[in-house]
């Protein structure tokens, strides 16, 4: 049956698009990714690849021309210093995606779409501690979103159930908690914590410094990529329709992260905090009630497990950059 149907992953060139590629073509889909850009690190496994800006609705219904199922992922962010920098860009692109790609699926008869939501939709008066109550999905109304991204992952949230409200179109909605693996964003401002904490620690010496943003006791829980791919799949084949928590329930301080990764990589390194920088919300974690009822599974790849394949990819790119790296440094 799987070997049958033929699906769209947007933003296949990014992060967990590329992983959710490769994944689905071992279990037999026909496969199109879209995405401004091909991955940067390893090539896609999609049958077709196709190099378009979905902010335009000709390139969407381009994308979807054909598809039984599309797994909408491209979106314009990053980690905490990015989506706090740029409210209007990613707000203002993210909507065009997301409204062109619903409209575009519906007139050609797309059967399932699934729309990658976030944490960051839940209401921040509920993160105000580290000690966080997990976050349950009905926890993200009365809304009060973080500013662009998270207003913007909502409002299409929204728009998913109109589209299925007026056109029956059949939409799945997951709201992702933290996603962390190889072959994600390790630098260059778009990173996020597990990889920003893994390059700094790949790029000291034991004994040196190392930069952690606020004084590190803000707490978060973190998925691997392979079980957020399962996830995935796992959502798009239920019936499920209403927002759904995909994460872990492990919660971590940022600076137990960074001793994980320290143990990893074998360095004894000095924590330096900066309270200037962007921290986010004081606590998050994932409720997985829902999910466990819903799916009848949840993530399994613990924190230090899941580290381990991820440091050692971003140790191997450093190493890869290491002259320029020493160079830039002198
Ligand atoms: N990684 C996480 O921890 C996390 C957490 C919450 C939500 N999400 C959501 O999951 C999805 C995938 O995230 P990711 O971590 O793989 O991010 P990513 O940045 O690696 O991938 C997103 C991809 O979308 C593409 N894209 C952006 N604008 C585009 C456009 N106009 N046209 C075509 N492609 C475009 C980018 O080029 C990029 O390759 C996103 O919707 C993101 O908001 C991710």
């Amino acid at each position: 049956m799987a070997s049958k149907q033929r699906v769209l992953v947007t933003g296949a060139g990014g992060f967990i698009g590329h992983h959710l590629v490769s994944r689905l073509k071992s279990e037999g889909y026909w496969v199109r990714g879209a995405d401004l850009k091909y991955p940067e690190y390893q090539a896609s496994a999609a049958d077709e690849f196709q190099v378009c800006d979905l902010r335009e609705e000709k390139d969407c219904q381009l994308a979807v021309r054909d598809m039984d199922l599309v797994y909408n992922l491209a979106a314009d962010m990053g980690g905490i210093g990015y989506i706090t920098a740029y409210l209007a860009d990613i707000s203002r692109n993210n909507i065009l995606i997301n409204a062109h790609m619903l409209e575009a699926s519906r007139r050609s008869g797309v059967k399932r779409f699934l729309f990658s939501s976030s944490a960051c939709v839940y209401a921040q008066s509920k993160q105000l501690t580290a000690d966080v109550t997990p976050l349950k999905e009905e926890d993200a109304y009365p809304a009060e979103p973080e500013p662009g991204y998270g207003w913007e992952k909502l409002y299409a949230e929204e728009l998913c159930k109109y589209f299925r409200h007026d056109y029956k179109l059949e939409t799945r909605i997951v709201r992702f908690h933290n996603v962390y693996g190889p072959l994600g964003t390790y630098d260059g401002g778009k990173e996020k914590s597990p990889a920003a904490i893994c390059r700094k620690v790949a790029q000291a010496d034991s004994g040196n410094e190392i930069e952690i943003w606020g004084d590190g006791e803000q707490t978060r829980s973190y998925m691997y990529v392979d079980d957020c791919v399962e996830g995935l799949i796992r959502l798009m084949n239920s019936d499920h329709h209403e927002p759904l928590n995909l994460g872990t329930d492990q919660l971590v301080t940022i600076n137990e992260l960074v001793d994980m990764v320290c143990s990893i990589a074998g360095k004894r390194l000095k924590k330096v905090h900066n309270l200037n920088k962007p921290q986010g919300v004081r606590g998050r974690n994932s409720d997985n009630t829902r999910l466990r009822q819903v799916l009848g599974w949840e993530p399994t790849t613990t924190l230090e497990q899941g580290l381990v394949d991820t440091y050692k990819w971003i140790e191997s790119k450093v190493l890869e950059r290491e002259p320029a790296v020493k160079e830039n440094a002198a």
